[in-house]
């Protein structure tokens, strides 16, 4: 079979995903498989998949076209399988407005939020984020990864720069209350949550630099947490992950407040596979080195 890593594109986080996308090749073919790595042109994929007689798309996109569901929705029209899981689940899991919605909408405990549009006047937005929060506050682009477009803002007078580089990115944007603790990641495969991961920068931020600056972040697996603890987050990332309707493999970002309260922060449909990313190390912990891991996402590959 010939599988099409797919990888790049216009995205923000079309370096990472390069990266994520050269891992999982790498894996695939130590495994045995004919897998190459495509480098998404959005007008020319279509005809690339079928030119190359492509049967299975792995996923390596992270951020728009490929992790948003718009590439889940023409391999379905194409009917070509691909992994990780369809258009619904990959809209909502991308978009923080509408993930966060329906977070709070099914009970899943999530840190207070407010939304809004680039089409409201930014001085009224900001007027209403600090009459809602206590700084500080922080202010996202809803539809971004890898922290692109988030700011935590500390003082009033850095609110309205914090508007303008989160709707640089997206049309949307979230504000939310900053949980002042701990931070953890849970991945998820089929009906299995991952050992908890706990993340300890050496910068005291994980944002892009520490995300894939190696050594920069310390990933402590299994979490040095209560066994209750751990169970709680785990059955939290096991509900967003039914709620989105996820499959292949997913990650739920959580913050604790200093009460050791979980908050979901949000999903990833398509996590990062770079040598600095969770997932491979929530794995290992778990028995299961990176290679099966592709192998497994690769074999749940649908339509
Ligand atoms: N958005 C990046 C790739 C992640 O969550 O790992
Ligand atoms: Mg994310």
């Amino acid at each position: 079979k010939n599988i099409a890593v797919i990888v790049g594109g216009p995205s923000t986080e079309a370096e990472v995903s390069r990266r994520t996308g050269a891992a999982i090749a790498g894996a695939l073919q130590e495994k045995g498989y004919h897998a190459e790595l495509l480098e998404l042109v959005p007008d020319k994929l279509a005809s690339q998949l079928q030119d190359k007689n492509i049967d299975i798309v792995f996923n390596a996109l992270h951020g728009h076209y490929g992790e948003d569901g718009v590439l889940q929705g023409l391999c379905e029209m194409m009917g070509i399988p691909y992994t990780g899981p369809g258009v619904m689940a990959s809209a909502v899991g991308m978009n923080k407005v509408m993930s966060k919605c329906a977070f709070q909408g099914a009970g899943i405990a999530t840190a207070p939020f407010a939304y809004y549009f680039n089409t409201q006047d930014e001085d009224a937005i900001a007027a209403d984020i600090i009459r809602r929060f206590s700084l500080p506050v922080v202010i996202k682009s809803a539809g971004q990864g890898s922290s692109i477009g988030t700011v935590i803002v500390h003082s009033e007078d850095e609110i309205r720069s914090a508007l303008n580089e989160a709707f640089k990115y997206s049309n949307s944007i979230v504000a939310e209350a900053f949980i002042d603790g701990d931070e953890f990641t849970v991945a998820v495969m089929d009906d299995m949550a991952f050992p908890v991961i706990q993340i300890v920068s050496s910068t005291g931020k994980y944002d892009y630099y520490s995300k894939y600056a190696p050594g920069v972040a310390k990933h402590l697996c299994p979490a040095p947490i209560s066994p209750e603890l751990t169970k709680k987050m785990q059955n939290l990332a096991l509900d967003v992950f039914h709620l989105c309707h996820c499959s292949g493999i997913s990650r739920v970002d959580i913050m604790t407040d200093k009460e050791g309260n979980p908050f979901v922060l949000e999903i990833n449909t398509v996590p990062g596979m770079t040598a600095t990313s969770l997932v491979p190390d929530a794995a290992r912990a778990a028995g299961i080195e990176f290679p099966d891991l592709c192998e497994r996402i690769l074999k749940e590959a649908s339509v």
